[in-house]
């Protein structure tokens, strides 16, 4: 066995010294983790979605526990892009220097807010190295996953905004429809595309009758939604060209190694954040423990290297 592996992957443009990233709205905007291990080492993070105004989120209660996983409907709460800049921007840009990438979310409630959204972030954060269009929130009444949710009106929105940046554009995907929702975004233009999203579900409270959440229905996260992520990594990596980066329950590194060898360039650790903060360095030490013990130099030879 080699005693080092090439480990730095791009993603569709953003050069990463490693494959792990992190979830939107699962590990702050970062700094939130610098107590806990330096963020420097991972490959990349991906900020909460943003979009150009402020947005208040739903009511509470917005999280709740249930088997194997969690569920939520923060509703894409956020400062708007001016605000989100101004607090976090100059943090963003170390970050940057340090070496890891920073992906800023886009959010949007229509093709004019994601327009306007992706112009404030040109102008006012150089230090991104990519956005990412989230087309997939399920917890928001307007916008959000229908405007991802049939391969005409991704295309619409990635039309959109593609003019509007020269960056890298990542595409954050619902859990449906992935193979052919992921080639009409990739003809229109999207560098790399990130999933899954949540998948919508509900969890009700037998004493009240009542949902657990403000809403009747939430996204669900987790290790429970692991095994259906690899699968539609899998298949979307079948039908496109453009890297892929896969989330979904990440909790080890045997986990991220299962989507390398489904087709994802990269692996977000998402919920895991949120129960251990120093999830993702010890996700990325064991996947590179896993390449190695798989006698490659590099471990962009596994990408897709299942046999089926
Ligand atoms: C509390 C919470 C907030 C989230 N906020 C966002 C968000 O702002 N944008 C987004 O695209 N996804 C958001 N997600 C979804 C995650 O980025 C990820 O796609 C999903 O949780 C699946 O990964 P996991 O099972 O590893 O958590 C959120 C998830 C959670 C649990």
């Amino acid at each position: 066995m080699s005693d080092s592996v090439g480990m730095s992957v791009d993603l569709g443009g953003i050069k990463m010294k490693n494959p792990i990233n992190t979830a939107s709205g699962t590990f702050g905007n970062g700094w939130q983790f610098e107590g806990f291990f330096d963020v420097a080492q991972l490959g990349a993070i991906t900020t909460k979605g943003c979009a150009a105004e402020p947005w208040d989120g739903n009511p509470a209660p917005r999280m709740a526990e249930v088997t194997s996983a969690i569920m939520n409907s923060v509703g894409l709460q956020n400062p708007g892009v001016p605000a989100f800049v101004a607090s976090y921007g100059e943090y963003l840009s170390g970050l940057e220097e340090r070496g890891c990438r920073v992906i800023c979310q886009v959010a949007g409630h229509s093709l004019d807010e994601y327009v306007r959204a992706v112009e404030l972030f040109e102008e006012l954060a150089p230090f991104a190295s990519g956005l990412e269009i989230n087309i997939s929130c399920p917890n928001v009444s307007r916008g959000g996953a229908a405007m991802g949710a049939t391969p005409g009106a991704a295309a619409e929105v990635m039309r959109a905004v593609r003019p509007r940046t020269r960056r890298p554009v990542v595409v954050k995907m619902a859990p449906h429809d992935v193979g052919e929702i992921g080639r009409a975004l990739e003809s229109e233009g999207a560098d790399a595309l990130s999933l899954i999203n949540t998948i919508p579900a509900m969890s009700i409270d037998v004493s009240t009758r009542k949902s657990k959440l403000s809403r009747p229905t939430a996204g669900l996260s987790g290790p429970a939604i692991h095994s259906i992520a690899v699968r539609m990594v899998w298949e979307c990596h079948n039908a496109v060209d453009i890297p892929i980066c896969g989330i979904g329950g990440v909790t080890s590194g045997e986990d991220a190694a299962e989507f390398i060898l489904a087709g994802a360039t990269a692996v977000s650790v998402g919920t895991a954040n949120l129960v251990d903060p120093t999830a993702a360095p010890r996700i990325l030490s064991e996947l590179e423990s896993w390449a190695l013990s798989q006698n490659v130099s590099d471990i962009n030879e596994l990408i897709g290297a299942v046999e089926c």
